[in-house]
């Protein structure tokens, strides 16, 4: 058997010669060595720089042929191994992967960066790449996509009102803001779409806080009240350290009565402002909901015990507002007086009635999803009167 002999003609390793080095002893039959040929002064010296670190032995020759190259040593790819299929996700993420591509060869060694969501079951749903497409496609620009300059006058009270509902929104989605956003960062990247779909959540919620704050500006008056309550009510969900829990309380019930809030809203809002801007948010809720269920679902297949441990969430949230007020009163009653659109007595009992209305969907819709993660019709009527009243 002949040794084959690479040519590099002029061509040095500052210009790339490595290549053609590394590509010839890819193919080298085991037992062989390689010969080098080739004109660059500074061959020799360049060749034993590279070869040396990467194990291979470097023979000077006098003649044609400069050097020959006996591969050896361990190859750094020897014990590389695959971060999963490009398409196929694993159980377990090691640490090691870190932040390499699903699918990649990974060299050993490197960080171990402190993902601790590293368990499918913990954060996966099925659904998660579809939903992260159409969330993709569905952003819109605030800048264009709400009617700002369209000509409308409101009695001030209903401006007031309208200006109240939005200051509590803000409120609320700035708290489904913060979630989505801290449970991304714990989420090891091999579960990728799973943090996609996060930061355009996280990014839905932006633009959310970015058009109900610019509606309760819009004319010029101050913005409404803060109560406590909500504020606490909002609080127990940035401390949920457990992203099923977390996405159960958010995303299930939370955002889940928010759909039919911002639905009330649509069907009440006096101006084209608040009503696209309230359609918008709707159409993004829906998929934040969707993935909270259908994790939650994926989740609960894999684990006998989560629905025990989410109506322990639901009981324990519920305890620690029990001494909070619940829904900002100016928020109840501003949704009174929007659905009542003026002051007659007739007008209001048609608004309150209006808004117990509301409060009965929220419950029915709650009690479904419930119902549809596998829990039995008197639970889940239990559970779903144990949500707070500050409906987030
Ligand atoms: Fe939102
Ligand atoms: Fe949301």
């Amino acid at each position: 058997m002949t040794d084959p002999v690479l040519d590099l003609e002029d061509l040095g390793f500052e210009s790339g010669a490595h290549l053609l080095v590394q590509r010839a002893l890819g193919g080298l039959s085991p037992g062989a060595r390689l010969g080098i040929k080739g004109r660059d002064p500074l061959l020799d010296l360049h060749l034993r720089a590279w070869c040396r670190p990467r194990g291979h032995t470097v023979t000077a020759a006098d003649g044609p042929v400069r050097a020959w190259v006996a591969p050896g040593g361990p190859d750094r790819w020897t014990n590389a191994e695959r971060a999963g299929g490009p398409h196929g996700v694993v159980g377990e993420a090691p640490a090691h992967w870190g932040l390499a591509a699903r699918g990649a060869l990974v060299e050993p060694g490197g960080p171990e960066p402190p993902f601790d969501l590293a368990e499918r079951d913990l954060v996966w749903a099925d659904i998660a790449p579809a939903l992260y497409a159409s969330a993709a496609s569905a952003q819109w620009d605030p800048a264009t996509a709400v009617p700002w300059d369209a000509e409308f006058t409101l009695p001030p009270d209903i401006e007031r009102a309208v200006v109240q509902v939005m200051t509590y929104l803000v409120e609320n989605e700035q708290a489904a803001l913060v979630v989505p956003a801290r449970l991304l960062a714990r989420v090891h990247p091999h579960f990728r779409e799973v943090v996609q779909l996060l930061a355009v959540q996280a990014a839905d919620e932006a633009r959310h806080v970015e058009v109900f704050a610019r509606r309760a500006a819009l004319t010029g008056g101050p913005l409404g009240t803060s109560a406590a309550g909500g504020r606490e009510s909002l609080a127990t969900l940035l401390t949920e350290p457990d992203f099923s829990l977390a996405s159960f309380l958010l995303s299930v019930l939370g955002e889940g009565s928010f759909l039919n809030l911002l639905a009330f809203l649509d069907r009440h809002a006096p101006d084209p402002v608040t009503r696209r801007a309230v359609r918008l948010a709707r159409q993004d809720e829906a998929r934040h909901v969707a993935f909270g269920v259908a994790h939650l679902r994926h989740r609960s297949e894999a684990d006998p015990h989560l629905r025990s441990r989410l109506r322990a969430a639901v009981e324990r949230r519920h305890d620690a507002l029990a001494a909070s007020t619940g829904l900002n009163q100016d928020v109840f009653d501003a949704l009174i007086l929007l659905a009542a659109g003026g002051w007659s007595p007739q007008a209001i009992r048609r608004g309150h009635a209006a808004v117990l209305d509301l409060r009965h969907e929220m419950d029915e819709g709650r009690r479904r999803r419930l119902v549809h993660l596998g829990f039995p019709d008197d639970e889940a009527a239990a559970l779903s009167a144990l949500h707070t009243r500050n409906f987030m």
